[in-house]
């Protein structure tokens, strides 16, 4: 028997091609229409994790979320794949949401937490600023049992990457000229498929002086 190297991904092109055909039959305007424009309200900063997709676990359709997701949903603000996506969400799409969606038993924030993986060096640079958070927290942190520490911090990292947003120049400027778009922290457990809102700031939030740009 040979054996077929490209088995999986064909199986994902005859799964693509029956979902076409499938939506086509209801609406066989669906693809033209969609195709016209985008006009998601909703930014959606995710983990990479492939239990985590955007658009399935709030049920939504295509159009409806416009997504980045990268290990453990950061907010680097020297990312500029990040950045490039934040600005053409606010500044073209004019989302009206921002959700940062990071989830319990996140693999990134738990290499963050350990020294294993000591070879991964690129992983292991965009994971410092984990640790960094870990730092800030250290005395809450390490009074909890280890899977309470583990969660906490997933929340902390979370909080964190929202609070990043507020302080960049562009959430700044948008919130001063049209009050939003309002930020969102989400947890999402991988145990029961549930999400929990953590923190939201809109355009009254306060801004500490140092990392306030726009008066
Ligand atoms: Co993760």
């Amino acid at each position: 028997m040979t054996h077929d190297p490209n088995a999986l991904t064909n199986r994902l092109l005859l799964e693509n091609k029956a979902w076409s055909e499938e939506i086509l039959s209801h609406d066989p305007e669906y693809f033209h229409t969609l195709a016209k424009e985008q006009r998601p309200k909703f930014l959606w900063i995710g983990c990479s994790d492939s239990r985590v997709p955007a658009e399935t676990v709030v049920n939504a359709n295509p159009g409806e979320i416009f997504v980045h997701r990268n290990i453990a949903n950061q907010v680097i603000t020297t990312d500029f794949n990040c950045l490039s996506v934040l600005q053409y969400a606010i500044s073209v799409l004019h989302v009206e949401h921002i959700i940062v969606c990071g989830h319990y038993g996140c693999g990134g924030v738990q290499a963050a937490l350990s020294r294993e993986n000591s070879g991964m060096m690129i992983a292991n640079k965009w994971l410092l600023h984990i640790k960094d958070i870990y730092r800030l927290h250290q005395s809450e942190l390490e009074s909890l049992p280890a899977e309470q520490m583990f969660r906490r911090m997933i929340q902390f990292n979370i909080i964190e990457q929202v609070n990043n947003l507020a302080h960049t120049s562009m959430i700044q400027t948008s919130w001063k000229h049209r009050k939003g778009p309002t930020l969102h922290g989400w947890v999402y457990g991988l145990e029961n498929g549930l999400i929990e809102e953590l923190i939201t700031l809109d355009h009254t939030a306060p801004i500490e002086a140092i990392y306030r740009f726009i008066d």
